[in-house]
């Protein structure tokens, strides 16, 4: 191609576009013109890539003039507005929402899974899966690929950011009510007689000193978006359409990080060892687990990390080959920002080879 390529980060006001921000200054002389778009809220905001300060743009067709790779973290229904203008006017554009992911038409990438799917787009359009399901699959797909994943079973202890700036903030304004008060409400642990109903957005209930079983809308049957996520998006990254998921998704008083508790079982036999083997040399997979030394992943220690980390793995007792462990992963990082700069890499190396 014979120059550097464009890039755009759309939604670059939000959280997930802070970290492109930084991930983008990064790597700064990979690319040509950064562009930085957002909402007509946000035009003529002054915001730093590393050294230089760029002027948001609001968002509009014009935006994606002169552009070869824009990266999407807006609004599901925003994106769905947006990407397919933008891929129409010959943008390679990497989408972080959840409209485009079950797309047949629409490859879904983790580098460390499926690099290959990167580079057939018929629509000119990749998916980034979700965050949940993204602290996962570095280290499914290792497993898979050694004692093939058959089932798993999957409980989730989602952070607050993974609802974005709202969420972030609401944590935020709700611990320092609380932190106001001597005593919590008439009874020590009265949390909703602190947090009333002005502090239930926008997680449905109070998040500060609780946690909340549901993460997403209501689907069918009881379940929720979040959840079926994890299966769907699980099954299309992995190639394994039959897998057997059961996941249930919960938010906890926690800023960045998403932890996950997993049961897993495999065609053939494994071990703790084996699993250790596989899982240290596994790409985006940290192995921590030293537990009696209390090493092992926690959300605290995953913010601004790159990959994903586990631990706390154990052979299953009552369960032939299966295994036990606990992942955690930032969920702004590997579970949104980073994968997609990491996909964008592999378009890039492609189109600069062209
Ligand atoms: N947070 C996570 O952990 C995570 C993980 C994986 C994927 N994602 C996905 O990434 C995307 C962004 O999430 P986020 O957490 O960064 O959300 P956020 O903090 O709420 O940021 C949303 C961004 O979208 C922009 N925006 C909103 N409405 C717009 C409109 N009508 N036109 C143009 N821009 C508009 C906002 O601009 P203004 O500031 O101008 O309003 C802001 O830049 C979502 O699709 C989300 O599902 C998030």
């Amino acid at each position: 191609m014979g120059r550097k390529l464009n890039v755009a980060i759309v939604g670059a006001t939000g959280v997930v576009g802070s970290i492109m921000r930084r991930l983008i200054a990064a790597e700064r002389g990979n690319w040509g013109e950064v562009r930085l778009v957002a909402s007509a809220r946000s035009a003529g905001k002054r915001l730093e890539v590393g050294d230089e300060v760029i002027t948001v743009r609001a968002l509009d067709a014009d935006v994606f003039d002169g552009i070869d790779i824009a990266h999407f973290d807006l609004p599901d229904e925003v994106s769905a507005e947006w990407v397919p203008v933008a891929a129409a006017k010959g943008v390679v554009v990497i989408d972080k929402s959840g409209h485009f992911r079950m797309d047949p038409e629409v490859p879904l990438v983790c580098r460390e899974a499926n690099p290959e799917a990167a580079l057939v787009r018929p629509k000119g359009i990749i998916a980034n899966a979700n965050c949940t399901t993204l602290a996962l699959i570095p280290t499914l797909a290792a497993l898979n690929a050694h004692f093939g994943l058959q089932s798993m079973s999957v409980a989730s202890y989602q952070a607050a950011s993974g609802s974005g700036k709202e969420g972030l903030e609401a944590l935020y304004a709700q611990s320092q009510k609380i932190a106001g008060v001597d005593r919590i409400g008439t009874e020590d642990g009265d949390v909703r007689a602190v947090l009333g109903e002005e502090f239930h957005a926008p997680f449905g209930a109070p998040l500060a000193f609780n946690v909340v079983p549901k993460v997403g809308g209501w689907k069918e049957d009881g379940w929720t978006s979040e959840e079926l996520k994890v299966r769907n998006e699980s099954r299309k990254i992995l190639g394994l359409p039959d897998l057997k998921v059961a996941s249930t998704c919960v938010r906890v008083p926690v800023a960045v990080g998403h932890s996950q508790v997993v049961h897993a079982t495999f065609a053939n036999e494994v071990t703790v060892a084996e699993a250790h083997r596989v899982l240290g040399a596994a790409d985006g997979v940290e192995l921590v687990d030293d537990p009696e030394n209390m090493v092992f992943p926690m959300p605290i220690d995953s913010v601004g990390k790159g990959g994903t980390q586990v631990g706390r793995i154990r052979q299953s007792i009552d369960f032939p080959n299966s295994l036990e462990f606990f992942v955690v992963a930032d969920n702004l990082m590997k579970g949104a920002a980073l994968n997609s700069i990491e996909t964008a890499d592999l378009v890039r190396r492609e189109l600069e080879a062209a």
